[in-house]
């Protein structure tokens, strides 16, 4: 076995501040995808790479909403404050984010499109209001070409805290 075999990494995105939970605006320290990914961490060992937008999303909610629905109908690959140009290392990556307006934010759409995914198994796990995966697991098997994508999990964002066991079951 090669010293790099197992090793896995986490690469997501999440957004701390103001966010809708259960139908209630709160604001919070960190987001939902980020406890998930630390938890993933805490359990395998894995590494993390958040994804960060280079000009961070609005901290209000309805500007946040504003703000990515643009990006979205422009199809923008928004600038990275650091990106990853290497999974060379990583046999198994799980990719981690929100689901906004029925897909990935875009600032996971420029980091995926920069790696190669030839021979990676990944694993996706999202965080929603009610929408589930979406567009979401479409999107990522059309960018990680020659990666065998195992199943997913998508977990209610207000629900997070409740939700180890059923991370544990899946990871
Ligand atoms: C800009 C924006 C768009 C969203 N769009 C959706 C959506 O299309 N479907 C859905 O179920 N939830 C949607 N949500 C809810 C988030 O997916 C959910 O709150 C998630 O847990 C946030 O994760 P985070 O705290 O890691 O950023 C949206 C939230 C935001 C801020």
């Amino acid at each position: 076995m090669s010293e790099n075999e197992g090793r896995s990494l986490v690469i997501y995105f999440s957004r701390a501040d103001e966010n809708y939970f259960d139908g209630e605006l709160k604001t919070t320290e960190k987001g939902n995808t980020e406890i998930i990914a630390e938890y993933i961490q805490q359990l395998t060992g894995a590494d993390l790479f958040k994804v960060e937008r280079k000009d961070p999303y609005p901290t209000g909610y309805k500007a946040c909403c504003d703000e990515s629905l643009d990006e979205k109908k422009a199809n923008a690959r928004p600038e990275l404050k650091e990106e990853l140009n290497d999974i060379e290392k990583y046999a198994k990556v799980y990719i981690g984010y929100p689901i906004y307006w029925g897909t990935m934010p875009m600032p996971m759409f420029t980091q995926l499109e920069k790696l190669n995914w030839e021979g990676k198994s990944v694993k996706c796990f999202c965080t929603h209001e009610g929408s589930g995966i979406a567009s979401s697991k479409k999107d990522i098997e059309s960018i990680c070409k020659g990666a065998k994508i195992l199943s997913g999990i998508a977990i209610l964002g207000h629900t997070v805290n409740d939700a180890k066991k059923q991370i544990e079951d899946w990871v």
